[in-house]
């Protein structure tokens, strides 16, 4: 049993401030790791990765999308290249797999879409038939650094049936 990973789990929130100071090369390192270890379609793993560092690429990434503030606030954005016969199901797990890493190497994360991917692919240089429509803002948490409120969540009376829907 490991209730750490559960209240991890639970515990797991959107951060959109960070720290100025870089992430650590071992931090990316074991962020990449995890998302490399992410359970795909037939193990197929039709992804891959593109770490961002340079702040003019992070602008030209943001513009892409229309909520990227924490991609500007970030020093390190991955972004989560669907390759040729990829599933968007899989890179959701990638991007919670990075979120839950980080979150367990003090890092904070925000996921960001990038509600325009043929700008996003021209700006990260995809070949054809990439796409990238998703990427995860990194960074240490800011001492301000707090969820958004959106609410919490759903009751689960409202989300659960048994056995068929309305039941
Ligand atoms: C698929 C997906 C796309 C998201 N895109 C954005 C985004 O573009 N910008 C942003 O600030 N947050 C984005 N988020 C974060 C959500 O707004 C956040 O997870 C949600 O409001 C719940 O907040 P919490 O995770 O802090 O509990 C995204 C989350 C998901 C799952």
């Amino acid at each position: 049993m490991n209730l750490d990973t559960y209240r991890e789990i639970l515990r797991l929130r959107a951060l959109r401030s960070y720290e100025s100071r870089p992430v650590s090369p071992a931090h990316v390192e074991q962020l990449i790791e995890a998302a490399r270890w992410t359970g795909s379609s037939k193990n197929l793993q039709n992804w891959s990765f593109i770490v961002v560092e340079d702040p003019l690429q992070q602008e030209a990434l943001a513009a892409a999308g229309d909520f990227t503030d924490p991609v500007r606030a970030a020093p390190l954005t991955i972004a989560l290249v669907q390759e040729p016969a990829g599933y968007e199901f899989d890179t959701g797990r990638l991007a919670q797999n990075i979120m839950l890493a980080a979150d367990a190497l003090g890092l904070a994360t925000c996921p960001i879409t990038l509600h325009r991917d043929e700008v996003a692919a021209e700006v990260l240089g995809l070949p054809e038939g990439r796409r990238c429509r998703y990427a995860i803002a990194v960074g240490y948490p800011s001492e301000s650094a707090a969820p958004r409120s959106f609410g919490g969540r759903k009751p689960v009376e409202e989300l659960l049936h048994r056995n068929r829907y309305g039941s």
